[in-house]
């Protein structure tokens, strides 16, 4: 496994490019299958979630190919409606090939997803969706996968009792080949929803009322061969946004999904920080020390994002006062509290508020520190461009996850960063 060693201390400047969407792409490459043809994804971020999908794609049969970062695949032939246990557990999105198996095969068997470092994270809402729409489950083994399968999905009326993003997109891609009409209330209205209708639409299916929480989908035979550019990542423009924050940098980000990325641009905006948009970039910068920001409650969108907390949480440490944070949609998302007190912040956590106070510092400290899960990870490597000395995050992986190559776009940025394997560390 490898570690991230960053020296502290350079303030980031320039211009960098923002990746395509993984939030996004993850769904978008569950739906190929929906397709008995060709897809061809353009600005398909190259990272470990994706190559997952990719390995889950090719295990159903399909073909995949890669020229740069457009991604090909051929969904003509599934020759099994099954995803292996060992894909699953390598990641719990695959469960999204739930909804898109069965609206190609009216059958799928996945294992069922565990719990994930960031909270259970159940999928009681995907599997009420389902049976409501015509698909029979049943358990096999010792309980853990699950047999769906229908003659047909009949379209019906399906009230989330919170708008999870995973079982709007699940319900969405059981019903786009389905008979007659699903309507979905209280849905996801997160960008990457949005994204994977407007990429099913233009395949042929149809959908009304996206970027809203009310969609309804009225099925079609069949879907077409289309070429499709995923969106920028907004979690990741985020992250490097509050890179530069917390450098007092100075830097452009380039394809940048400014609409989307709003709550986090408002709440940086309090903290001190300068934000310029021009099209599709920003320029970010901070001349004076950061400030506070009294609370900051995560929310779906277009609320504060979860997988922004932790990084604004870095942010904060190093701020001049106090500023809380209340987790509203993961309950496990405080694992990084005890890395950053490693590196000398001062947080409290009020476990049953889910709620962390912190009281910002006027410098952290190089440390070895832990990454836990993705976006935490990248919290800490922001730490780390902001502390004193040399930090070394464990646990490098979490964070390929999701970023192509965060030692390359920081470097960009002037940054002291490089990959190195743990013994070396
Ligand atoms: C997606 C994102 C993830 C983001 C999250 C919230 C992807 C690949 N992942 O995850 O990065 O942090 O949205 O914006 O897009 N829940 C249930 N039962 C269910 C489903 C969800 O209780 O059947 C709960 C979850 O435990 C959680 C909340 O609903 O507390 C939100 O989860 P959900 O929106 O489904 O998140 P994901 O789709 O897993």
């Amino acid at each position: 496994m490898s570690s991230i060693k960053v020296v502290g201390g350079e303030q980031l400047k320039g211009e960098l490019k923002i990746q395509g969407s993984k939030n996004a792409a993850l769904p978008i490459i569950a739906a190929t299958v929906l397709n008995k043809g060709i897809t061809i994804l353009r600005n398909c971020p190259k990272i470990l979630d994706v190559f997952h999908m990719i390995n889950i794609l090719e295990e159903l049969g399909c073909t995949t190919n890669w020229e740069g970062n457009t991604l090909y695949v051929d969904s003509s032939v599934i020759t099994t409606p099954s995803v292996s246990e060992d894909s699953v557990r390598k990641m719990r999105s695959s469960i999204l090939f739930l909804g898109a198996l069965l609206g190609r095969c009216h059958e799928v068997t996945i294992a069922y997803p565990g719990g994930c470092s960031i909270g259970k994270r159940p999928i009681d809402y995907h599997l009420n969706a389902m049976k409501k729409m015509n698909v029979t489950e049943e358990f096999l083994g010792d309980g853990d996968i699950i047999h769906c399968y229908t003659d047909k999905i009949i379209g019906n009326d399906i009230f989330l009792e919170f708008p999870s993003v995973g079982a709007t997109q699940n319900v969405i891609l059981a019903s786009v080949l389905s008979e007659g009409r699903t309507r979905i209330f209280n849905a996801a209205r997160e960008p990457e929803v949005t994204e994977l209708c407007n990429y099913l639409q233009e395949a042929g299916a149809r959908i009304c009322g996206k970027g809203t929480s009310y969609i309804e989908v009225e099925g079609v035979k069949e879907l077409h061969d289309v070429a499709f550019t995923l969106m920028p990542d907004r979690i990741v423009a985020g992250t490097y946004m509050t890179a530069i924050a917390a450098t007092y940098g100075d830097a452009v980000l380039t394809d940048f999904p400014i609409r989307e990325l709003d709550s986090v641009i408002r709440v940086l905006r309090k903290t001190g920080c300068k934000i310029e948009t021009l099209d599709d970039n920003v320029r970010v910068y901070c001349k004076k020390r950061l400030q506070p920001v009294e609370i900051i409650k995560t929310q779906p969108y277009p609320g504060f994002p979860t997988d922004m907390q932790s990084q604004m949480m870095t942010v904060l440490c190093l701020s001049n006062g106090e500023s809380t944070i209340v987790e509203k949609i993961f309950e496990s998302r405080y694992q990084n509290v005890d890395e950053l007190r490693k590196m000398g912040a001062k947080i409290d956590l009020e476990a049953s508020e889910n709620k962390a106070i912190i009281t910002g510092v006027e410098q952290l400290n190089g440390a070895v520190v832990k990454s836990h899960d993705l976006r935490g990870g990248a919290a800490l490597v922001i730490a780390g461009l902001a502390a004193e000395g040399t930090t070394v995050v464990q646990g490098a992986t979490s964070i390929e996850r999701g970023y192509e190559d965060i030692c390359r776009d920081l470097a960009a940025l002037g940054a002291n960063i490089r990959y190195c394997s743990e013994s070396a560390s």
